[in-house]
């Protein structure tokens, strides 16, 4: 068995979240600022690099790899990305974490290559908000995408909607009625200062505790969270095929559980989402095998702090989460 891969704070990484690209064909407006461009100065990772990096997380017990971007489906080899993820000994699950952009022509591919889970997100359901948060018109594709993965057999199937003061507050009662006969798990997350979007998140941070309030008056329990559970707080109601989730980094607890690293599309490493601006692993992957990389991990880990201070107003190093995909 391989050495134990665990924080000072004795949190254990069975999670790797994998920006493979930092390009976004949305310009959601807390993310990406107006025509703003991602930096595209580093080449981001080639498959052989992928393939030596999960090799060398899955040998310290990594087991779910979630594939994010900036947009992910952006990369053509997506689906040969997806299965050698897929084919490491010691990796379960492989997650993708996508816009939803063109999702129902290439998902039967993905499922192909081995995908297990997929999170899509609609900040709003109507198609003309949808169109002024990302720039895209694409709120039925991102609901036909959630359809068509649970008629293709796939069981964890989630969607994220970022909580806008005046964007979809209002909207909410649609948003409960989506996941009365959808069986998904809508997930409402907290909008997060990432430093480019200051102003925005002054103006639109909406507390998810209201939600809370709403769903403990309404009658939805809470499910207990097991080992592996990620930051969402999942709750459920008899009457409602879908669960609802609430991802609330301000609120004080959430980083004793974290169960998960980060590695960016230029291969850094990153202990946090927001903490540190990312530690190189990228010019080891040629000459290192996946033990020695593994042992290098196991050491960089040691340097992760307790938790983001978000709720101090840290807004760390992350500028936009384009580049580290969440
Ligand atoms: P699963 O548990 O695998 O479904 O993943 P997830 O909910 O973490 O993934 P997803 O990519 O759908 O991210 C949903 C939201 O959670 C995004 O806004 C992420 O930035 C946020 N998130 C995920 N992990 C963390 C974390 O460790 N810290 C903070 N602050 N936010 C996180
Ligand atoms: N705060 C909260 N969520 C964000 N996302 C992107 N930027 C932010 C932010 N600043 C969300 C996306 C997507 C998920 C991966 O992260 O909307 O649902
Ligand atoms: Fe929107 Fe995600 Fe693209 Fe940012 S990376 S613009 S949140 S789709």
């Amino acid at each position: 068995a391989p050495a134990q891969f665990i924080d000072q704070f004795q949190r254990r990484f069975t999670y790797l979240r994998l920006s493979i690209t930092d390009a976004c064909n949305f310009r959601c407006n807390y993310c990406l600022p107006n025509g703003y461009c991602p930096s595209g100065d580093e080449s981001p990772l080639a498959l052989t690099e992928i393939e030596k990096i999960v090799a060398a997380f899955a040998f310290n017990g990594t087991k779910k790899i979630r594939l994010t971007g900036g947009e992910p489906t952006l990369r053509k080899d997506l689906p040969e990305i997806i299965a050698a993820c897929k084919t490491t000994s010691g990796i379960d699950k492989v997650a993708l974490t996508s816009n939803g952009y063109r999702m129902t022509k290439q998902l039967p591919a993905f499922i192909d290559a081995g995908l297990d889970q997929l999170n899509l997100s609609a900040d709003s359901l109507r198609p003309d908000t949808f169109k002024l948060i990302t720039g895209q018109d694409k709120a039925r594709e991102v609901l036909a995408a959630l359809e068509q993965a649970l008629a293709l057999g796939m069981r964890e199937v989630k969607l994220n909607t970022v909580l806008l003061k005046t964007y979809n507050s209002h909207e909410l009662a649609d948003f409960f009625n989506l996941v009365k006969n959808l069986p998904i798990t809508l997930r409402f997350i907290e909008l997060m200062n990432t430093g480019d979007n200051t102003g925005y998140f002054n103006a639109q941070h909406y507390s998810a505790q209201h939600i809370q309030q709403q769903l403990i008056d309404e009658g939805w329990s809470q499910i207990i969270r097991g080992p592996d559970a990620g930051p969402a707080l999942e709750y459920s109601h008899p009457d409602y095929a879908g669960n609802i989730g609430l991802i609330m980094p301000y609120s004080k607890n959430f980083c004793a559980s974290c169960n998960r690293l980060r590695v960016s599309s230029e291969g850094k490493l990153h202990l946090c989402l927001f903490g540190d601006e990312g530690l190189d692993i990228r010019s080891q992957l040629q000459h290192a095998s996946a033990p020695e990389l593994a042992a290098h991990l196991r050491q960089l880990v040691l340097g992760k702090q307790a938790g983001h201070q978000l709720h101090l107003g840290n807004t760390g190093h992350t500028r936009h989460l384009a580049m580290l995909g969440g």
